[in-house]
């Protein structure tokens, strides 16, 4: 990760803070970069940790957003006047953004999407659909989101083949042994989460794809839940495909990536048809597009890409190990602090987490402890997490979730055990 964009440079901090410091050290500075984060909620300061569901903007992006559309707007790719131009490059350069962040070999391989969910589907469409045949194996793990499953059950339907599920333990980790044994003559792809949404846990993601491509096959990372917390690097990792979305990592909603090896994109027809995506057309025939506009029919959410830029030089700035660190510190703290309340079980206990708290309390049903902690103006999710398999493995509706990111506090999760606690004894 380069350190080399200060955070001065991209917000309206007088002083850069230095990257060698420790990321708590400059909480406050860091804080204000966010606006929304000194919102109140019924009258309390809003404490949000719902950060896995979406996670907050920096005035870098929001100011990218309002600047594009201030100095920038035109269509891309398609005008020589000079806006067109200028939103080109900046798209462009976005794209280059994403690549470096990702550390992709080409923008080749970099395709601009709605988020994970439609890179999911276009995989399982573009690459699966022409290939699978009845009998035909994808494997997914028990701990996806619904994203991750749906898209293949709809690909097996489809062409008659079958989706597996590689088994969790207790502690919400892939159990490997177990994702060894169901690798056949006939599986085609292996679609894992680098980070579960539902538990935190942290799957060893360079040994299932050194695994899976011992058996010719294939890989599809879903990493929403793991860039904001991570640096990736998809040539270190082999990786075939790796997708994420913006709005989880500080950037806008509505963009996301899908990185694909080039050899594979190359091989694979569109998603869908539309302009941008073709070299020329007429009755007699079209001509695809080259990579990656094959994959990019219509006008694409220019300022969203813009904005995801903003976003990936701003964590940049901050650093990912710096980053890691200070969550890492957050993630023992919370899990320390729930664990001391009577009657509340932490749901996903993996050796390796990302700082994500999944919670029961004894004969509070998650979502009036999510309602008792709103009316306190702190923000979590609760619910089943769309990863019902999930919840049905531990033999439960519904979790509450506190997810954490890097501008959390350790004061906000004293709040948030606070709130839990007096929860807990209202309901005793
Ligand atoms: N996938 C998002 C979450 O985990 C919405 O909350």
């Amino acid at each position: 990760m380069s350190n080399a964009i200060t955070l001065s440079s991209l917000t309206a901090s007088p002083v850069a803070p230095s990257v060698a410091q420790p990321l708590e050290t400059q909480l406050d500075r860091i804080r204000a970069d966010f606006p929304i984060l000194s919102t109140s909620v019924h009258g309390k300061p809003l404490v949000y940790l719902d950060n896995g569901a979406s996670s907050q903007r920096p005035t870098a992006v929001i100011d990218a957003l309002s600047d594009y559309a201030r100095h920038t707007h035109a269509n891309v790719h398609r005008g020589v006047h000079y806006l067109s131009q200028k939103a080109t490059d900046a798209f462009e350069g976005a794209r280059e953004t994403v690549r470096q962040f990702l550390n992709a070999k080409s923008c080749k391989e970099i395709v601009f999407v709605r988020g994970t969910t439609e890179a999911i589907n276009l995989v399982a469409q573009s690459y699966g659909r022409p290939r699978l045949q009845p009998g035909d194996e994808i494997i997914v793990s028990h701990l996806e989101h619904h994203a991750n499953i749906v898209p293949w059950q709809m690909l097996a339907q489809q062409t008659g083949a079958q989706v597996k599920v590689a088994p969790i333990n207790e502690q919400g980790e892939l159990q490997m042994d177990a994702l060894a044994a169901l690798f056949t003559q006939r599986t085609r792809i292996l679609a894992l989460t680098h980070v579960s949404n539902a538990l935190g846990s942290v799957f060893p993601i360079r040994e299932c794809i050194t695994l899976a491509h011992q058996h010719g096959v294939p890989v599809l990372i879903d990493g929403a839940q793991a860039v904001p917390h991570t640096a990736v690097d998809v040539q270190a990792l082999d990786c075939d495909f790796y997708v994420f979305s913006g709005h989880k990592l500080f950037g806008p909603s509505g963009i996301g990536v899908l990185y694909g090896r080039e050899s594979l994109l190359q091989a694979m027809p569109p998603w869908q048809g539309g302009g941008d995506m073709i070299l020329s057309v007429s009755f007699t025939g079209t001509t695809y597009n080259e990579l990656p506009y094959r994959f990019e029919a219509g006008t694409p959410n220019i300022e969203g890409a813009v904005g995801l830029a903003a976003a990936i030089s701003y964590v940049n700035a901050i650093g990912l190990d710096r980053i890691g660190a200070w969550e890492s510190q957050l993630l023992s703290y919370a899990t320390e602090k729930l664990s001391q309340i009577d009657g509340l079980r932490i749901i996903g206990t993996a050796k390796h987490k990302a700082s994500l708290v999944s919670f029961v309390v004894d004969g509070v049903h998650a979502h009036d402890l999510g309602t008792i902690l709103d009316q306190d103006g702190i923000a979590i999710r609760t619910g089943h997490h769309c990863a019902m398999p999930v919840m049905e493995f531990f033999g439960l509706s519904a979790t509450a979730r506190a997810s954490f990111a890097f501008y959390n506090t350790k004061a906000e999760i004293d709040a948030l055990v606070s709130s839990v606690s007096g929860a807990a004894a209202l309901f005793r």
